[in-house]
């Protein structure tokens, strides 16, 4: 067991601490070059440990899931906290479509709850902890606000979970991303397509159980589904609070040409009920999606549960912006702005995307009215490409990873990029304004979820999808981590640039 703990855990790169270490004076630039190597390599000055794999034991009967993805953490005390990590999918490439193996895939999506400690300088997760726990594909799940969906007040599972959010009352949101993969979709005309992993063929869903934001208590892993905020592919959920105190939930569809849209609460401790917005970034403007607003909803849907069933459909009628594919959304502490990543968009020759900016009219989320830039740019001249979850830290610096999928890194528009990696945009000291490589990840792999420690001196990272075009390759592409079959994992990266870099000192 000392494995599970951590122990075992790679130390990738020892802090630099000669005289002649980069880090004895402020002028040099650390950072990776791009790596298409088969290794989490992380910069000088970082190291890196595994604090939990794929298929660990949690508790006595219950394991850790495949594909971790958004990480976030609820402080208990000092040193102490309860840690979410998504699951967002399972891969046909390593198992035949078979109903035992969708049996088991079916526990391996959805999310874990764990307990986890510093002990003498060491993070790691407390063993058969009651608080540890899994939510999966089996899992019961209520309708927020007593709402009924397909005549239903309870679905069974989550699953696609991506990325998420935290609200001021402390618990988790997690949201349900690519739920056609595993269960295909039915659109308004009744038609339906096939999903990818094929599960619908052993235990067919109605695919409008799924694509909503999904809130946990973290001490009890009581859980419910919002339909407030609409159902379609959400990568995440960034809460904040409106001027006058009210909940403001924002959350992107990440489709290509798909939308950016704002909740904005009846109330200062709930998403229960509310008022669902999309953004026209041409009229600056956010535009309800409420039937009492909108007559063209009102001609086209039953009610507003059908509304925000099909909000994509509702948004495109309202006039709501086509966007490169939102992902991950933070607020800019120096700023108040809310940063959204845009990661691409293949239809549109967008190869590289960008973080874009919204800022609110009088820097209020309540607002209804804004203006919108860019903030930072992927491409040649900062080194990334595909920007997807990000993170700040207490200086306004951005932590950001990307995700070029699999099958086109070092391929095409993306040559020269190397794998994907974790990013820092510095916003102060000598090096303002440059981006740089802190670490790189395994082949195929994004990194994701990045998410750090109370206190600053730890940032949680997941590996996911470590050796996922095996398949097409023919081969294992990928060893990590444990040198045998590829394995996603939850690392700890630490060490004196992380330190220097939170506190402004690079
Ligand atoms: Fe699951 Fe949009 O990343
Ligand atoms: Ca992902
Ligand atoms: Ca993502
Ligand atoms: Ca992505």
């Amino acid at each position: 067991f000392l494995q599970f703990l951590g122990v075992s855990g790679v130390l990738a790169t020892l802090p630099g601490c000669s005289t002649t270490s980069p880090f004895s004076s402020s002028s040099k630039l650390p950072g990776l070059a791009p790596s298409l190597e088969d290794k989490l390599l992380t910069a000088e000055g970082l190291n890196y440990k595994i604090l939990i794999r794929y298929g660990d034991a949690i508790n006595k009967t219950e394991k850790f899931g495949f594909n971790n993805d958004f990480i976030a953490f609820h402080p208990l005390k000092d040193d102490h906290g309860i840690l979410w990590v998504n699951h967002e999918y399972v891969s046909p490439t390593f198992d035949a479509r078979t109903k035992a193996n969708i049996d088991r895939e079916k526990t391996e999506v959805g999310g874990s709850l764990l307990e986890v400690k510093k002990v003498n300088g060491q993070w790691s997760v407390v063993n058969n902890s009651p608080y540890n726990r899994r939510l999966d594909a089996n899992t019961k799940i209520p309708f927020a606000a007593g709402a009924k969906v397909k005549g239903a007040t309870v679905a069974t599972g989550t699953m696609g979970n991506c990325a998420g959010g935290k609200t001021p009352w402390g618990t988790f949101l997690t949201c349900e991303e690519n739920y056609d993969m595993f269960w295909g979709e039915r659109y308004r005309d009744g038609k339906t397509t096939e999903s990818w992993l094929g599960w619908e063929k052993f235990y067919p869903m109605p695919p409008e159980h799924y694509g909503w934001v999904v809130e946990i208590e973290p001490l009890t892993g009581k859980a419910k589904k919002h339909t407030s905020m609409g159902r379609f592919a959400h990568e995440c959920a960034a809460v904040t609070k409106a001027k006058n105190g009210k909940i403001v939930a924002y959350t992107g569809d990440d489709h290509a040409d798909e939308h950016f849209y704002k909740f904005i609460s009846d109330s200062d401790n709930s998403l229960d009920k509310g008022k669902l917005y999309v953004a026209s970034l041409e009229k600056g403007q956010w535009l309800s999606l409420d039937i009492d607003d909108q007559p063209i909803l009102k001609k086209t849907f039953k009610n507003q549960t059908e509304v925000l069933i099909y909000a994509r459909d509702a948004a495109k009628l309202v006039g709501a912006t086509p966007l490169d594919r939102p992902e991950d959304i933070e607020f800019d502490p120096l700023t108040g702005d809310v940063l959204v990543a845009l990661t691409n968009n293949k239809k549109r020759n967008n190869f590289y995307g960008s973080v874009l900016k919204i800022m609110e009219d009088n820097n209020d989320p309540g607002s209804l009215t804004f203006k919108h830039d860019i903030f930072l740019g992927g491409g040649s001249k900062h080194g990334f490409a595909c920007p997807d979850n990000m993170v700040f830290d207490p200086k306004g610096n951005l932590w950001f990873t990307t995700d070029m999928s699999g099958d086109v890194i070092d391929k095409g528009p993306y040559k020269g990029y190397g794998n994907n990696g974790l990013f820092v945009f510095l916003r102060s000291g000598p090096h303002q304004g440059k981006v740089i490589r802190v670490a790189s990840a395994p082949i195929d792999a994004e990194f994701t979820g990045p998410c750090f420690s109370p206190d600053y001196k730890t940032l949680f990272l997941s590996v996911q999808h470590p050796g996922e075009y095996s398949e097409s390759a023919q081969k294992l592409t990928s060893h990590w981590p444990d040198g045998g079959m590829p394995k996603p994992a939850v690392v700890m990266l630490e060490g004196e640039l992380l330190d220097k870099i939170v506190n402004g000192n690079l």
